[in-house]
Parts: C-alpha cells; sequence; structure tokens
C-alpha cells in the first residue's frame, strides 16, 4: 500500500496532460502579466488592515521589522517556488510539484491545504473589502441594515451581502476568461500602488519621531486563562505568555505574513504563461521585492504618523491621515483600498478553482471538474462550484481567526515545495530546469526552518483547527481519491497488458 500512496506522477505526463486539447488552459500570460498579477494579489488585506492590527497588539513601531521577517522566509520559499515552476509548468502550484517529487498522497494533503489557503482567503479578503465600502458609503450617507452587514455588525443574524456579492461577480468575470480579467486586473493595480505611494510620500511629510520612542516596546505579561490563543512556541516550551518585546516581532511576523500570501499563487498559471521557463522566476521574485519594499515604507511612516497605541484595527492607513486632519486623503485611501481589494480577491480565486482543477484531471477529485469550457477554455464548473461555497462562507464568517487559518495552511504548503525542491534533485536530476534553486540542499533547508518558526508563533488553536481540516482531508483520499487516481488506473492497465 505505501507504494500507492507514494506513487510519482512523471513531470513529462503532468506536461503532456495539460496538451490534451480537451482539458487544456489558454497560454496567453507574459513576464509583466505575472508581476502584475502577483502584486494584485499579493498587495490587499494585510498591508491595509493588518499593519494598524499588529502595530497596535503585538509590535508597535517593530512592525517594520515583522514585515521583514516575513519577507525574509517568503524570499526563501520563493526561490524554492521558482525552480519548481519553471520545472513542472502546469497548472496546480505546490500540488503539481509534490506530485511530481513526493508522490501522491503527499500531494493531495497539499493540493487539500491550497483549496483551505485560496478558499479562506478569498473569504476573509471580501470581508475586508466589505468593510471598506460600507465605509465609504456610510461617509456618502448611505447604510446598510446590520442583518446584511456581516456577521461583526449583526447581534443576531448577520450576512454580509456586499462581501458575498463580490465573490459571486467575480466568478462570472473568471468563467469569460484569464485574459479578460488579467486586463481589469493590471487597471485596478496601478490605482492600488498609486495609493500606497501617495501613503508613502504624502504620510512622509506628517511623520513625528516621537512617535517611534520606544520602537520595539517592551515584553508584556497577557492574563493568563485562554491559553489555546497563545502561540504554541510559549506553550511547548512553557514560557509566560508575553505581548510585544523581541517576541511580539516574531507574532507580528506570523500575523503580516498574510501580506504576502500570494506569490505562490503567480506559479499556479505557470500552464496559462506563454515562456514558463524565462518568465515564471521572474514574475514570482519581482513582486515579492516590489512588496516587500513597499510594505516596510509604509508600516514606517503610518506608525511615525500617529503613535502605535492610537492607531485603528480597521483602517489604519486612511485613519492615521484623518488623525493628522486631512480627511481628503483618508477618503481617497478607502476608495483606492476598496478597489484594491477587488484584484486580491479575484486572483485568490483563480488561483483555488485551479488548484481544484489539476486534482480532478488526476482523478483525485471527480473528472467533471476538469472538463474546460468550449468557447470560453476555462475551468468553469469548479469556478462556479467554488465561488457560490466561498461566497457563502465570506457571507457568514467574521475575519481575524481565518486569516490565521490561511497562514498556517500556507506556511505548510512552502514546506512541502521546499522538501520537493531537495528530492526531486536527487530523484530527476536530468530534468531541465531554468531556474535553480541557489545552495541546495541549504536553502530549502533554511527555508524549512524558516517556515516552520513562523507556524509555531501562531496560536494553538489556529494549529488544532488545521489539524482537523487535514484529517478531514485525508479522510476524503482513502474513501475516494486513492482508488480512482488517474495514475493509479493508468498503473494497474499497464501492469495488467504486462
Ligand atoms: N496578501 C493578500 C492580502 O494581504 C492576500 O490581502
Amino acid at each position: 500500500m505505501s507504494s500507492t500512496l507514494f506513487r510519482t506522477k512523471k513531470v513529462e505526463q503532468s506536461i503532456r496532460d495539460t496538451e490534451e486539447p480537451e482539458h487544456a488552459l489558454k497560454k496567453s500570460l507574459s513576464a509583466l502579466d505575472l508581476t502584475v498579477f502577483g502584486v494584485g494579489v499579493i498587495i490587499g488585506t494585510g498591508i491595509f488592515v493588518l499593519t494598524g492590527t499588529v502595530a497596535k497588539n503585538n509590535a508597535g513601531p517593530a512592525v517594520a521589522l515583522a514585515f521583514v521577517v516575513a519577507g525574509v522566509v517568503c524570499a526563501l520559499a520563493a526561490l524554492c517556488y521558482a525552480e519548481f515552476a519553471s520545472t513542472v509548468p502546469v497548472a496546480g502550484s505546490a500540488y503539481t510539484f509534490a506530485y511530481a517529487s513526493l508522490g501522491e498522497l503527499p500531494a493531495w494533503i497539499i493540493g487539500w491545504d491550497l483549496v483551505l489557503e485560496f478558499a479562506l482567503g478569498t473569504a476573509v479578503v471580501a470581508v475586508g473589502w466589505s468593510g471598506y465600502v460600507t465605509s465609504l458609503l456610510a461617509n456618502a450617507g448611505w447604510h446598510l441594515p446590520e442583518a446584511l452587514s456581516g456577521r461583526d455588525a449583526a447581534d443576531g443574524f448577520g450576512f454580509d451581502i456586499l462581501a458575498a456579492a463580490l465573490v459571486l461577480a467575480l466568478t462570472g468575470i473568471l468563467v469569460l476568461g484569464t485574459k479578460l480579467s488579467a486586463r481589469v486586473t493590471s487597471i485596478v493595480v496601478a490605482i492600488k500602488v498609486t495609493v500606497v505611494l501617495v501613503v508613502i510620500i504624502a504620510g512622509a511629510f506628517f511623520v513625528k519621531g516621537d512617535n517611534y520612542d520606544p520602537f520595539i516596546p517592551e515584553a508584556q505579561a497577557v492574563p493568563a486563562g485562554d491559553g489555546l490563543q497563545s502561540p504554541l512556541i510559549q506553550l511547548m516550551f512553557g514560557w509566560a505568555p508575553s505581548n510585544f518585546g523581541v517576541m511580539g516581532v516574531f507574532t507580528a511576523a506570523s500575523v503580516v505574513f498574510f501580506a504576502f500570501i500570494g506569490f505562490d499563487v503567480v506559479a499556479t498559471a505557470a500552464e496559462e504563461t506563454k515562456n514558463p521557463q524565462r518568465d515564471m522566476p521572474r514574475g514570482i521574485l519581482g513582486s515579492l521585492v516590489i512588496c516587500t519594499t513597499l510594505y516596510v515604507a509604509v508600516s514606517i511612516v503610518v506608525t511615525g504618523m500617529q503613535h502605535y497605541t492610537d492607531l485603528s484595527v480597521t483602517a489604519p492607513l486612511a485613519d492615521a491621515f484623518k488623525a493628522t486632519g486631512h480627511p481628503w486623503f483618508a477618503g481617497f485611501i478607502s476608495f483606492g483600498a476598496a478597489v484594491g481589494l477587488t484584484t486580491v480577491c479575484m486572483i485568490l480565486l483563480l488561483g483555488q478553482t485551479r488548484v481544484f482543477f489539476a486534482m480532478s484531471r488526476d482523478g483525485l477529485l471527480p473528472r467533471f471538474f476538469s472538463h474546460v469550457h468550449p468557447r470560453f477554455r476555462t475551468p468553469h464548473r469548479p469556478t462556479i462550484l467554488l465561488g457560490v461555497i466561498i461566497a457563502i462562507v465570506a457571507g457568514f464568517t467574521p475575519l481575524s481567526e481565518l486569516a490565521e487559518l490561511v497562514n498556517i495552511g500556507t506556511l505548510f504548503a512552502f514546506i512541502v515545495v521546499a522538501i520537493g525542491v531537495i528530492i526531486l534533485r536527487r530523484s530527476r536530476p536530468d530534468l531541465p530546469r531554468a531556474f535553480r534553486t541557489p545552495w541546495v540542499p541549504f536553502l530549502p533547508i533554511l527555508s524549512v526552518l524558516a517556515s516552520l518558526w513562523l507556524m509555531l508563533n501562531l496560536p494553538a488553536e489556529t494549529w488544532l483547527r488545521f489539524g482537523v481540516w487535514m484529517a478531514i482531508g485525508c479522510l476524503v483520499y482513502f474513501v475516494y481519491g486513492r482508488t480512482r487516481s488517474r495514475l493509479g488506473r493508468e498503473e494497474s492497465a499497464t501492469a495488467g497488458t504486462n
């Protein structure tokens, strides 16, 4: 049995599968499209919302350091992702890579994990978007009934109608085709980057040096009780739960990590890229470098404009301008944030449907989902199914804990990819690799350790939830996927004819 669990799909076979006309996606994206795609999904709720939350609760002005820590962890992972994306240029991201290097069960686990990352990530961003839109509508004097303003606003029944409507509208755009959505994306990305640059440049004039004192606030004990909400590492080593201080910077890093999610999504579009060998690494690393620079600059400016204890946790960038007496800037920033979060949501949704598509093409999920639309050449069935489910989740779910669950899932995927790079170098040294991760195996090992470190800084309850989701995934695999796997069937057929 262990041989079936670890059967691997040949890289050549993965590429061949994508060439079957019935299951082929259109190859239309360039390196620039990919970078725009990356920046489009990376800059979002993380910088627009979480910066204020973690500065106030965990790190003070040192939130800028937290962004650097999270950026380094992502850069290590990106160097591993870039090698795999340029070696295995087919839809499905870490899932496909794990199938080619680690075997079917690890691939299933990672695919299941990515479904969690993208689906919940889409829901989180949709609800964040709805918050900004609600605040803009309120400025104009329009108020939605409480029952339709989401979980947080409601006492009893609460459904976030705006978040759900956004997800459904984006589902429609994705069904019509990637090229259309990439074009829409570029315009929106331009608006979003402009807003971020305005925050940095205009905000720099309102910075007060006193606000950086103390830069790393002293550690403070957290009241006992609610142990499960403490970072796992504090519980493991029996440390007294605390906030701020140097450990606070790491806690903050494990949360603002959400702000970087998305560069891995670029890898999921490999199959739709004209020249993946050359363009994938450029797209992934390029978007990561741009975003890290912007994040560090924004967090330094915002914590300089307002003392960290006064920062808002819902719209910190806009509110910092209000606090310094510039409401016009605040309105402009809120508008840009609302527009920008739209693309984040759309690209996460796209990554999500592509992983689902790849898993179904391999027979691990029903094959019904892997047929592409005859005219639009998009995987319309998983797009519609998942879009509707995510719209419901976004409508009924409050945010904060979901973001941590998304982070743990993504970090886990990073670990699998880094291990996969090492294994594939040994098992298939012959494969052409347009991009090679430097210093293998040291860099991938460092990437594993760095990702694990951030995971350990997430709350124990996040680990529990993640464990439950993965246990359900294993059940689905053993009950459905293992016997229906296309690879397994082909292997048995070959064995039968021999
Ligand atoms: N990185 C994306 C965001 O911050 C997911 O919203």
